[in-house]
């Protein structure tokens, strides 16, 4: 941790893929998060400057971007905690394309939900009696590990697979497929099961935890992933896909 600056010195990605960094000299506040540093820029530097967020509190996770090389929630990182020698680097999250300055296009990354069938799917007909569900249900507790996902994209960003194979679906969506595979008032398995052993599927996984280790929930798409490939093989063994 630093607090001794009294300014600091911020390089910020502008423009696309193309673009360049721009240093900016920004003082130095005690208590302030990356975001509120990036608000003061456009507000008192360079109105021109996107970069994108909503909740401000670590709810919707559309403030992610690059800090210093990593994958942050910047509305949720505090400047103090991260800046190296008075300096930050902010730069757009790796492995999406450069919209505008630190802004990307998620489109891919929810793309790609869709393809390992991230949507919870109901009955196909109405159901008289519910089974009720108890909270120390093994299956339901493995459902509830994965599900706080808030979809910031910092695991696919830090994802070496994803960057050396674009039609990997990635952590954040295998993770997803994972948690409804274990809700059992979900409809859409196996169909679901085959959509994450696709080419682009769970056995691209190396298992080297890049996407836990900077996953601001905490996370574990790895574990999730690694409980996918167990379902697809007993599945297979059993001919049930
Ligand atoms: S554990 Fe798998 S999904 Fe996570 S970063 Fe590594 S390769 Fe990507
Ligand atoms: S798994 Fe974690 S890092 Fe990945 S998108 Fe969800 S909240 Fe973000
Ligand atoms: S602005 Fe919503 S998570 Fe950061």
């Amino acid at each position: 941790m630093e607090t001794k600056h009294e300014k600091i010195s911020v390089s910020i990605w502008r423009g696309q893929e193309d673009g360049a960094f721009e240093a900016f000299e920004v003082p130095f506040v005690e208590d302030q998060t990356i975001l509120d540093l990036l608000t003061h820029v456009q507000r008192s530097v360079d109105s021109s400057l996107s970069y994108r967020f909503a909740c401000r509190v670590g709810m919707c996770g559309s403030c992610a971007m690059q800090v210093n090389g990593k994958p942050r929630w910047t509305c949720r990182t505090l400047v103090r905690n991260v800046v190296q020698n008075g300096q930050l680097t902010l730069k757009p999250l790796a492995n999406l394309p450069i919209v505008k300055d630190l802004v990307v296009d998620m489109e891919p990354f929810f793309k790609k939900w869709q393809s390992a069938k991230g949507r919870f799917e109901p009955a196909p007909a109405p159901v008289e009696h519910f089974v009720p569900i108890k909270p120390d249900d093994k299956q339901r507790q493995k459902a509830d590990d994965a599900i706080e996902c808030i979809n910031c994209g910092c695991c696919y960003s830090a994802c070496d697979v994803v960057e050396s194979n674009p039609a990997y679906l990635g952590p954040a969506a295998l993770n997803r497929a994972w948690s409804l595979i274990n809700d059992a008032k979900d409809y859409a398995n196996p169909e679901r099961l085959i959509a994450v052993s696709s080419d682009g599927g769970c056995q691209n996984c190396h298992t080297n935890s890049q996407c836990v280790a900077r996953c601001p929930l905490g996370l574990n798409p790895t574990r999730s992933i690694a409980g996918l490939k167990k379902a697809v093989s007993l599945a297979t063994l059993k001919g049930e896909i």
